[in-house]
């Protein structure tokens, strides 16, 4: 025993002399993948970043012999020194790519809270990006014109789920399912959580540093860590997941907890909205008198919306105010602007349908169109033929939410999903890291309930929750100076808060625009 002890210590002091036995990182300048992105997310500054690339195999069953493949990688160097090592980022979706992702959150979203002493990186994981990039489209979409068997969900005929996955649900999701196992063939079988999970060991062996992890994983990028972490736990020694998913319903392919929150969020809106009356637009311009009667006029919108589905523009239009709810619920900073679009469309100024408000789309930079898909897909264990077998996911996801079901469809191609990921995980997540996770989870997070972090907690061993009462998907919406504080602790000395404890945000929503301001932040959310 103690002759091995000193055998490896005898070798660490060597190490440096020995020939390299992994490649490593050839970081260099690239100004053109900087000005790319940074006219892609314009008006926002991005932080500016060097790249580099890594060849690891397609195929981590066969990784001699296996096909390579290229990795692009991108890296926001440290602020404050000394530098204590480098973080890995996962920009969520999944489908996201660092590229467009690291650049904008580096400063105002990671070293804020991280502090500055840590080189930030991030990679675009297979199927994303240039990497492998995963797209169903069999080209012969446009020509045909069918945009049902094509997988459009937006033109299914009725507000009511379930008669919807049955009259076409189901039959677009087994098509969507056909199509990219007919455009992947070959390469779909390896952008699944596990594969990626094995490209982070070949990143962490790249950097020259002390082969573990340190890793920030927001929203998708909590799932990445679970599964990280149950493959590799000797490796982990910083994990902090930021918007957790429940690991176990990742796991089966659907998440019926997915809108659990949404309610929650919403309510959260609108006692905001009402203590904030006097530069809320819903009381303002409404002329509202109480937080009920802001309730009643919301839900009549709604409804009034819910029961005209009847035709395609009627339930483009309800799609549209759902959504729009519930992606500006993602970012407190908008939801002055949210209470100001629906009293626009109370008062008539504007339609009731926000369809319209999107800018034309740039130039893309992430050609995995369909990665969000093919991701999630990979790592589905639940898997049917029978249209009745799903019912009850259904059930149990109707359940969870007042109205906000009807953007299920996104998780129904997996149960027909063809290529499972081929490092796809089917442990219980039930394991001891070398050093303990941290969790943070938003108390009304819309899209990732706490109840995530809680039940993922319940299976890593030493795992800690840290509670933040903010508003928004993650921490990055809201700044807390407690959490920023605990995670420095954690990232910097390795220690955790108690369990039990909840931050506050340093900000309500309708102060975070003049915080930015007086900051000079600029930033989506
Ligand atoms: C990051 O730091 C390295 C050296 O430490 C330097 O060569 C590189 O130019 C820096 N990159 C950026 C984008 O500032
Ligand atoms: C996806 O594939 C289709 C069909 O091959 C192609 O026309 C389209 O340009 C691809 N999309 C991207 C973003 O690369
Ligand atoms: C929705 O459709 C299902 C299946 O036809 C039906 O059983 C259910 O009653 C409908 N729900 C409502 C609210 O109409
Ligand atoms: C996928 O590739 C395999 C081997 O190249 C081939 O046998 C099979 O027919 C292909 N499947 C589809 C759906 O193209
Ligand atoms: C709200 O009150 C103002 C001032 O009395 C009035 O001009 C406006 O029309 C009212 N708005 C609504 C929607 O009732
Ligand atoms: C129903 O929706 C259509 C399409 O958006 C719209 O033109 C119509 O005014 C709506 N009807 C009602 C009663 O809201
Ligand atoms: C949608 O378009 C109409 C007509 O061009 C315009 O009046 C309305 O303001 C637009 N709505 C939004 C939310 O931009
Ligand atoms: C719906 O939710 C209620 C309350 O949480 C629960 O008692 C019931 O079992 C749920 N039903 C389904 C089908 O999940
Ligand atoms: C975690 O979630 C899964 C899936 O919903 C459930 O089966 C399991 O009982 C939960 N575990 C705990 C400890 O809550
Ligand atoms: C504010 O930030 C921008 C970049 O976002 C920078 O160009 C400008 O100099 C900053 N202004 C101040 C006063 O710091």
């Amino acid at each position: 025993m103690k002759r091995w002890a000193l055998l490896l210590a005898g070798l660490s002091v060597t190490v440096a002399g020995l020939p390299q036995t992994h490649e490593v990182l050839n970081w260099a300048p690239c100004q053109e993948v900087n000005k790319q992105i940074a006219d892609l997310v314009a008006p926002f500054p991005i932080t500016p970043f060097d790249c580099a690339n890594l060849m690891v195999p397609l195929d981590y069953d066969e990784p001699c012999t296996s096909e390579k493949i290229q990795l692009d990688l991108f890296r926001v160097n440290a602020t404050q020194k000394p530098v204590l090592g480098s973080v890995l980022f996962n920009p969520g979706g999944p489908g996201g790519t660092a590229a467009e992702m690291l650049p904008l959150v580096a400063e105002s979203g990671l070293h804020l809270n991280i502090g500055g002493q840590f080189n930030l990186i991030s990679w675009d994981p297979r199927g994303t990006g240039n990497t492998i990039p995963f797209n169903c489209s069999t080209g012969e979409s446009a020509a045909t014109g069918n945009p049902v068997r094509r997988g459009d969900y937006r033109t299914l005929p009725s507000s009511n789920v379930t008669q919807n996955f049955i009259d076409v649900g189901w039959d677009i999701a087994r098509q969507k399912a056909e199509d990219c196992y007919a455009t992947n063939n070959g390469t779909g079988e390896f952008i699944g959580t596990g594969s990626v999970a094995h490209d982070m060991i070949s990143i962490i062996d790249s950097l020259g540093e002390d082969g573990l992890l340190r890793y920030y994983g927001w929203s998708y990028g909590s799932a990445l860590g679970f599964y990280f972490a149950a493959m590799f736990p000797e490796r982990v020694d910083r994990m902090l997941l930021d918007g957790n998913v429940n690991p176990h319903t990742w796991q089966l392919g659907y998440r019926p907890e997915l809108f659990e929150a949404v309610d929650k969020a919403f309510a959260a809106f609108i006692d905001e909205c009402w203590k904030n009356g006097k530069d809320c637009a819903l009381v303002t311009e409404l002329n509202t008198t109480s937080k009920a009667e802001i309730w009643n006029t919301m839900d009549a919108l709604i409804y009034a919306a819910a029961k005209n589905t009847t035709t395609a523009a009627g339930f483009e239009a309800y799609i549209a105010i759902l959504g729009l709810i519930e992606q500006r619920l993602y970012y407190p900073k908008q939801w002055p602007k949210l209470a100001q679009i629906f009293a626009d469309m109370l008062t008539g100024k504007i339609e009731a349908s926000p369809a319209n408000s999107s800018a034309p789309a740039p130039q893309p930079y992430n050609h995995g169109v369909d990665a969000i898909d093919g991701i999630r897909c990979s790592d589905a264990t639940f898997q049917t033929a029978e249209l009745e077998e799903y019912f009850p996911i259904l059930a149990q996801q109707l359940n969870h939410s007042r109205g906000f079901g009807a953007f299920y469809n996104a998780v129904w191609p997996c149960a027909s999903w063809k290529m499972p990921d081929k490092q796809q995980y089917r442990g219980d997540f039930k394991v001891k890291t070398r050093h303990p996770i941290l969790m943070v989870n938003g108390e009304f997070d819309p899209t990732t309930p706490i109840s995530g972090a809680y039940n993922a907690s319940s299976a890593f061993d030493g795992s800690v929750v840290l509670a933040h009462n903010g508003y928004g998907h993650g921490i990055f919406p809201s700044p807390s100076k407690c959490v920023a504080e605990k995670i420095q602790q954690y990232f910097v000395h390795g220690s955790l808060p108690e369990a039990g404890i909840a931050c506050e945000p340093d900000f309500g929503p309708w102060e975070l625009a003049e915080y930015y301001a007086a900051n000079n932040i600029s930033r989506p959310f």
